[in-house]
């Protein structure tokens, strides 16, 4: 498929795992990409990996919680593909876990980190990327958030939170600037047999209560991203996608 031939689409969090399968996914669709992470260690060999099949990809460093580096994130890979038509954003904090206990117990330096991540790090991406966008005559933008979001849970209150709160930003902006061609929309993950979680102590009891015959791979993402990045998702919008495997109904 070529569905997305001639499209700049920048992922924020491209480094491993679902990012770095959607940045090759929508590479090998036609897209132009610009791998967003902390650090090149690993989008650099993605890149080299997409640039030798024929593809075009970039890095970028960025901090989800500076707002000058999302900033500037957006601005180069604008500048350097001429434009952008997507952003996949995708980060998130996912080194809270032990820590991230119940309303009551969980400290707020944990709170407000998740928060600063995984939620206002989506919002600076969204009111960054959204005037870049617009200048093409709109794009698509996809947001991560995740089946925990929408599910009652004893602990993680600070990921489910920011998490659920995406609804929210997603929909704000499919709202706002739907009419001027902007589609905002969520992929909303299982459990994905992501590096870590090929060890998940709960994986047996996750696939008990799947429906489907077995758990996510990163690959599962990367197709619904593709599919909402390309012109099979243009009239979908403001919606939350879950790619869990049926976990989630709603
Ligand atoms: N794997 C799963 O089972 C699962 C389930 C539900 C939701 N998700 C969501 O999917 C997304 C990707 O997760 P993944 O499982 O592929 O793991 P991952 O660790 O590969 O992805 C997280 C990404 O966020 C980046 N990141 C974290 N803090 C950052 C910061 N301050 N600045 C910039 N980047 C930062 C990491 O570098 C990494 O690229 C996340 O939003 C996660 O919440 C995953």
């Amino acid at each position: 498929m070529n569905r997305l031939q001639g499209k700049a689409i920048l992922i924020a969090g491209a480094s491993a795992n679902i990012g770095a399968a959607t940045a090759i996914r929508l590479a090998d669709e036609g897209a132009a990409v610009m791998l967003g992470a902390r650090s090149t260690d690993r989008t650099g060999a993605i890149a080299a990996r997409i640039r030798e099949k024929g593809g075009r990809a970039e890095t970028v460093c960025f901090d989800a919680a500076d707002d000058a580096s999302i900033a500037a994130m957006v601005a180069h890979a604008a500048q350097t593909f001429g434009g952008l038509d997507g952003m996949f954003v995708n980060m998130a904090e996912l080194t809270l876990h032990k820590q991230d206990t119940d309303a009551v117990t969980v400290p707020l330096e944990v709170f407000d980190r998740a928060v600063a991540v995984n939620l206002r790090g989506h919002l600076l991406c969204a009111r960054h990327v959204v005037p870049v966008l617009l200048e093409r005559g709109g794009g698509s933008i996809v947001f991560t958030s995740s089946s925990a979001a929408f599910m009652g849970r004893d602990r993680g209150i600070s990921y489910t939170v920011t998490k659920h709160a995406l609804t929210a930003l997603m929909r704000h902006v499919a709202t706002s600037w739907g009419k001027q061609g902007i589609r905002s929309n969520i992929v909303s993950p299982g459990l994905v047999l992501s590096e870590k979680n090929r060890n998940h102590p709960e994986m047996d009891k996750v696939l008990a209560n799947t429906p489907s015959p077995r758990l996510g791979e990163p690959e599962d993402l990367a197709a619904a991203v593709a599919m909402l990045m390309s012109p099979d998702g243009e009239w979908i919008n403001g919606q939350i996608l879950c790619v869990d495997g049926g976990v989630v109904m709603r």
